[in-house]
């Protein structure tokens, strides 16, 4: 079995300005050990406004979190009013866009369509997609679960190569779960999971399926996170709510020693 480095990344979404956003990474970086950086990969996902401010602090202070962003669109430029080129993010160093998020899908009609494409302009953009995938409460009780995030899988990575695949994060994220406490249970996250890696399986082979990291997301908390990172699918986790503590989500990512 490949051995796979867990990532943990901080999902802020539309939380925090420029300046909160540097005393937050400031704060993070002092929680944080060398040997926490050296057993999980970190990223935080600020604002769009808050990206530069933060490169800047992560360069200056030779601090070993990759910066992600929470969105991009699939064109290289034009007349897009709004939108962020994938080229204007990897020039600030970004490393990770989040693409498909169930709050981008449902608020703002993302579609399977349009993540692909941003998945391949992100790819193309030599940075790593975090592709998020989730089942509403409905699905779920309506055992619609596999069926959805198979469709969700397969059409959003249509035409990406086995190799970019193998690179990329896909974040499992229960919507129902998403920012209300509820987290979905370690065994019914790895079962998911699992399935998440029978579909890489599937739809490209097993050196794919080995390597590609698989997030679970969904009111992670310093409680939960030992449990939830610690299943045999599980490489990370995409956090919410208490990546906007420095001090949770040092715990979060310290979920080893607890
Ligand atoms: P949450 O958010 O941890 O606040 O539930 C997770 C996410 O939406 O990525």
């Amino acid at each position: 079995m490949t051995s796979r480095k867990p990532l943990i990344s901080g999902n802020w979404k539309m939380n925090l300005n420029h300046f909160e956003a540097i005393q937050l990474i400031q704060k993070l970086s002092y929680a944080l050990t060398k040997d926490d950086i050296e057993a999980v990969d970190v990223s935080v996902h600020p604002p769009f406004t808050d990206l530069r401010s933060v490169q800047t602090v992560l360069q200056a202070d030779k601090i070993p979190i990759a910066l992600g962003a929470q969105n991009c669109h699939w064109e290289a430029k034009g007349a897009f009013t709004g939108e962020i080129a994938p080229a204007m993010l990897s020039k600030l160093s970004v490393q990770y866009v989040i693409t498909g998020h169930s709050e981008r899908r449902q608020l703002f009609g993302e579609t399977n369509e349009d993540v692909n494409r941003k998945v391949k302009a992100i790819v193309k953009a030599e940075m790593t997609p975090i592709m998020a995938c989730g089942e509403t409460l409905e699905q779920r009780e309506a055992g619609e679960v596999e069926d959805h995030i198979v469709t969700q899988l397969r059409e959003g990575l249509a035409g990406v190569k086995a190799d970019d695949v193998s690179n990329m994060v896909i974040a499992y994220e229960p919507i129902w779960a998403i920012g209300t406490g509820a987290t979905a249970t370690p065994e019914d996250a790895q079962e998911v999971c699992a399935l998440v890696r029978a579909t890489v399986l599937d739809l490209y082979n097993k050196p794919t399926a080995d390597a590609v990291r698989i997030q679970y997301g969904g009111s992670v908390k310093p409680g939960t996170a030992p449990e939830i990172l610690t299943q045999p699918d599980i490489d990370g986790a995409l956090i919410g709510g208490a990546a906007l503590s420095a001090e949770d989500f040092a715990h979060c990512i310290q979920y080893r020693l607890r």
